[in-house]
């Protein structure tokens, strides 16, 4: 069964994984309501809608829920209870939860990332709407986020090289999440989606280095190292919760799954592809 009434509601429209849920959804025929907080700049696919919506005010809930009976929901920090109460009202009758392994890895579930997915999680769960929360593994985006300038000087620094990862492409979250947007037989309480291999952040690295054609070192920190260049918009407790669970996993393989490929019928993307559909960020100020 699909649930095709009205437009889907993709909030965070305008963030690296929302952005691609909403081009997944216009791409296979689907109305796509688009949200982000300021309207300036904010691309949407052909034919979609875009809404001013926080979600952390209600004021804007109506106009975005009106006629929507599926969200895409952004976990974002602060309280979501009045944007779900008003999703109820509006007659939603499911909602995708963006979440991250953090809301239950052993370390990390009690830390600040931890804790901040868990709290959209309780929120949802405590509006009463059917929801299906999705988890996806060490997103492929990181990559830019965190070395793309260090890429281009030649030298990545990074404390626990040997920390094994799973990194998505960001296209194969998208898939999944339209999918349970608009099917409903992968629904239900939750779902992990890795990348398809484990590699070592010093692989990751490598695999960078081969896509681009040219060399790039890797410089080992310490933890206490890592933590004094930590960048300015990382907030200092989340990034050292992120070093802490890089220490407790030491080399352990990544957990790797084939849920990507159960949900979409074919093999999850490697990590160098998505290096290879998306090398142009690293050249990105
Ligand atoms: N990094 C990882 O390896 C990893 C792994 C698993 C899961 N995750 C999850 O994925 C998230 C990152 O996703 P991303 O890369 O797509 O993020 P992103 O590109 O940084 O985009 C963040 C989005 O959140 C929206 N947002 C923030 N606060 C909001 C609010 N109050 N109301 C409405 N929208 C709000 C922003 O909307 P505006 O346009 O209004 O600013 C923006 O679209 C992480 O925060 C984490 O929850 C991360």
């Amino acid at each position: 069964m699909t649930n095709l009434d009205g437009p889907i509601l993709v909030t965070g429209a305008r963030g690296n994984i929302g952005s691609r849920v909403a081009k997944a959804l216009a791409a296979t025929g689907h109305a796509v309501r688009a949200s982000a907080r300021d309207l300036t700049g904010l691309a949407v696919p052909e034919g979609a809608e875009a809404v001013a919506l926080d979600l952390t005010d209600p004021s804007g809930a109506a106009a975005a829920l009106d006629g929507v009976r599926t969200v895409f929901l952004y976990p974002t920090r602060g309280d979501l209870g009045d944007f779900l109460e008003a999703a109820v009202k509006a007659g939603v009758e499911h909602a995708v939860l963006l979440s991250s392994p953090a809301a239950y890895d052993p370390v990390e579930h009690a830390g600040p990332i931890g804790a901040a997915h868990q709290a959209a999680e309780a929120a949802v769960r405590e509006s009463g709407l059917a929801h299906t929360v999705l988890y996806p593994s060490w997103l492929g985006s990181n990559v830019f986020r965190d070395w793309a300038a260090q890429v281009r000087a030649g030298r990545v620094s990074i404390a626990f090289p040997e920390w094994r990862i799973n990194p998505i492409h960001l296209g194969d979250v998208a898939e999944v999440a339209a999918d349970l947007l608009t099917r409903t037989q992968f629904r239900g309480r939750s779902l992990v989606i890795t990348g398809p291999e484990s590699l070592s952040q010093r692989e990751v690295v490598a695999a960078i280095a081969a896509e681009l054609g040219r060399p790039v070192e890797v410089e080992e920190l310490t933890r206490e190292q890592a933590l004094a260049g930590r960048p300015e918009w990382f907030p200092e407790a989340m990034f050292d919760s992120l070093l802490g669970v890089a220490a407790n996993l030491g080399d352990t393989p990544a957990t790797v799954n084939n849920n990507v490929e159960r949900v979409l019928g074919r093999p999850a993307r490697t990590f160098a592809q998505w290096l290879h559909d998306e090398r142009a960020a690293f050249e990105l100020e």
